[in-house]
């Protein structure tokens, strides 16, 4: 090992070890004896190499939009699941790395966001030219979740475009006020203001919203079916939890128009940095949502580019029903778009004990887990959760073994297809995967160019 790179992992005895055959000699015939997944040929080499892997033998390759456009699964979204450390954040951070690299067939150019609130992937956005902002307040810059997006006309006020501001709004006040959801009255009405402030100004912002709500205009009530009084009741904890948005939670950070101005035709993705606000979750909660709904407005306003937005630590959003709804919305209009997403959060047996299992959240997020497409397990701990992995398609065998999973290795549900895979990262990938610095005594050289990291 070269001086001053990090150790390598040691690694624990696991039951994947008993079955470690050198990769180059093994064949689906030995592995169907004693393999307990179903033996498959992989997925063929579309895509980026990811890894090895273990089932199939050779590389493993994958890329997300391409395994779409191939019919291998039914919606583009994916997610990453796993105990810390053990190389979720990298996984993905590699794959964008190598697919920026490349041309995708079809040749379409692609537009990747990040929400980041842990604030580690400024060093891939640095590398790969993408911008990197940093959300905080204060700070000096917006993003407005009523946003138009890139060239949209900013007077269109389409269907769509009210659809999804009003998504967006609902969502914000859903969980300002710990509701889960608008009722049907309240959504109603926050989709009516929508349009009340869209007809004021080209590009509302949430403080136009606030004015409607604050003012409702006599024919509002017409609109609505409904008196004044009663309105001015239904309002009452939306214009509240409004209030409380614009000027404590999202002040100075989504309280107004945006303010930053890229290069959209050129510009190849995007970091939105949430680190500042690590320790207000309430804040991280909202800001994360409003970064969400703005970046839906920037991609779906750029319709020739795939998109993709990836959302780490997705612990944080799957912790609350009005975001998660939210997220399940985009994720399942997200097809027509263009716009692929990845979702990376730590193990769901955390995500288990972090909302009461019989909560709606739960459930709900584990129906956000359960339809998509693409799964990615890394190691997990499936006395607590064999339920539910069972329930998410894999073999009370498949959840027990991910148990024993080492570091950086994964069990991966592509579709209907199954693969074990060993990641690996290349040593021009170290700076910018390496989360570890932090905990080591000496700064991790990039002095290894021998290639791809083993662990
Ligand atoms: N495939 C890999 N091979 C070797 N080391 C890795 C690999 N992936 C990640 N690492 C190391 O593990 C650390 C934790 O990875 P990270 O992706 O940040 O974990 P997670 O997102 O699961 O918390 C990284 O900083 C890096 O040092
Ligand atoms: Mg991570």
């Amino acid at each position: 090992m070269a001086p001053g790179a990090p150790p390598r992992w040691r690694r624990r005895a696991s039951p994947v070890d008993r079955l470690a055959l050198p990769r180059h000699t093994a064949t689906t015939a030995h592995l169907c004896a004693v393999y307990p997944f179903t033996i498959e040929a992989g997925l063929g080499s579309r895509g980026v190499f990811l890894g090895h892997n273990r089932l199939a033998g050779g590389g493993f390759f994958f890329d997300l939009h391409e395994a779409y456009d191939a019919g291998l699964i039914q919606g583009p979204n994916m997610v990453v699941s796993g105990a810390g450390a053990h190389g979720k954040s990298a996984l993905i951070k590699a794959y964008l790395h190598r697919a920026a690299a490349r041309t995708p067939a079809g040749g379409r150019p692609r537009f990747t966001a990040v929400i980041d609130p842990k604030g580690e992937w400024t060093a891939l956005a640095d590398r790969l030219g993408w911008a990197a902002l940093r959300l905080r307040p204060g700070g000096g810059i917006r993003v407005n979740p009523l946003d138009a997006g890139p060239g949209q006309h900013p007077a269109a006020d389409s269907p769509t475009q009210t659809t999804r501001r009003a998504a967006v709004t609902g969502a914000l006040l859903a969980v300002a006020l710990g509701q889960g959801e608008l009722s049907v009255s309240q959504q109603r009405l926050v989709t009516a203001a929508v349009r009340r402030a869209a007809a004021r100004t080209p590009t509302p912002t949430l403080l136009d919203i606030r004015a409607v709500l604050a003012h409702p205009d006599p024919t509002l009530a017409a609109d609505l079916d409904t008196t004044p009084g009663e309105l001015l009741d239904r309002r009452r904890p939306l214009l509240d939890a409004c209030v409380t948005l614009v000027d404590h939670d999202l002040r100075g950070i989504c309280d107004g128009p945006t303010s930053i101005g890229l290069a959209w035709d050129t510009t190849p993705g995007l970091v939105l940095d949430l680190s500042a606000l690590l320790t207000n979750r309430r804040a991280l909660k909202l800001v994360l949502t409003a970064a969400a709904g703005w970046l839906q407005a920037v991609m779906y306003g750029q319709p020739d580019r795939h998109k993709l937005t990836v959302i780490d630590e997705g612990w944080i959003a799957l912790d609350d029903l009005a975001i998660v709804r939210f997220l399940q919305d985009q994720w399942r209009l997200g097809r027509q778009w263009g716009a692929a997403n990845i979702l990376i959060t730590h193990a769901i047996a955390d995500l288990r004990g972090q909302v009461h299992a019989d909560r709606a959240e739960a459930s709900i997020a584990a129906g956000l887990l359960n339809t998509t497409s693409v799964r990615v397990f890394l190691h997990q701990n499936p006395e607590q959760i064999g339920r539910l992995l069972t329930d998410m398609g894999l073999t009370s065998t498949e959840a027990a073994l991910l148990d024993g999973f080492p570091p950086f290795t994964a069990l991966w549900q592509v579709g209907g297809h199954t693969a074990l895979v060993d990641h690996v990262i290349a040593a021009d990938e170290w700076a910018f995967a390496d989360t570890d610095t932090a905990m080591r005594t000496s700064i991790p050289g990039n002095t290894d160019t021998s290639g791809y990291r083993e662990r």
